[in-house]
């Protein structure tokens, strides 16, 4: 049963009005405090962080550079630690072999004395120049990075794991290659 309010003079009506502005006030800053408290927790969420290492787009320095450096060294694979890949001294370019192993996954290692990959798990092979494979288990070549030149000539290898250049023919082909000679 809602009583009647038994104070009708201006005064006591007066002081109803300023108590419901009050607690419309007090309801609207404790809505906008929970808004805010809800933004900050949900915002880092969405904030994409910087990547490093594997997944991110890896500067190598000039194409120039590289090819001498294969030719100085008779072809040896350099290895990029920090991005999981080497450059190869493929036919007619440079293409960047993720040094994931395709059978289960070890990380490859180039073993100078075979002058070829040998990797330690299960004895896959894989050629130094094409990252096909010449032995063991594996089902097929190591995964390529893409890999990007500027005007400049300077290489970038985009170790995104997800965009990687899956080869499922155990053969060379051309096609692969992005940076040629
Ligand atoms: S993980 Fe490389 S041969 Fe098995």
């Amino acid at each position: 049963m809602i009583r009647p309010h038994t104070d009708t003079t201006t005064v006591g009506l007066i002081g109803r009005i300023k108590r419901r502005q009050l607690l419309r006030a007090g309801f609207l800053t404790g809505t906008l405090l929970a808004t805010l408290e809800l933004t900050a927790i949900v915002v880092p969420f969405f904030r994409v962080n910087k990547i490093t290492g594997l997944g991110a787009k890896i500067g190598v320095g000039p194409k120039a550079d590289i090819l001498a450096r294969f030719k100085s060294a008779n072809d040896i694979p350099i290895l990029n630690v920090e991005g999981k890949f080497f450059l190869l001294h493929a036919p007619g370019g440079v293409i960047a072999a993720y040094r994931k192993c395709t059978h289960l996954g070890c990380s490859v290692p180039f073993n100078d004395g075979e002058d070829q990959f040998h990797c330690p798990c299960h004895g896959s092979l894989y050629d130094k120049h094409t990252a096909v494979v010449k032995g063991g288990p594996a089902p097929k070549p190591l995964q390529l990075f893409h890999i990007a030149a500027d005007a400049s000539g300077t290489l970038t290898v985009d170790t995104n794991p997800l965009n990687v250049i899956d080869r499922q023919a155990n053969v060379w082909d051309p096609k692969v290659l992005e940076i040629t000679e």
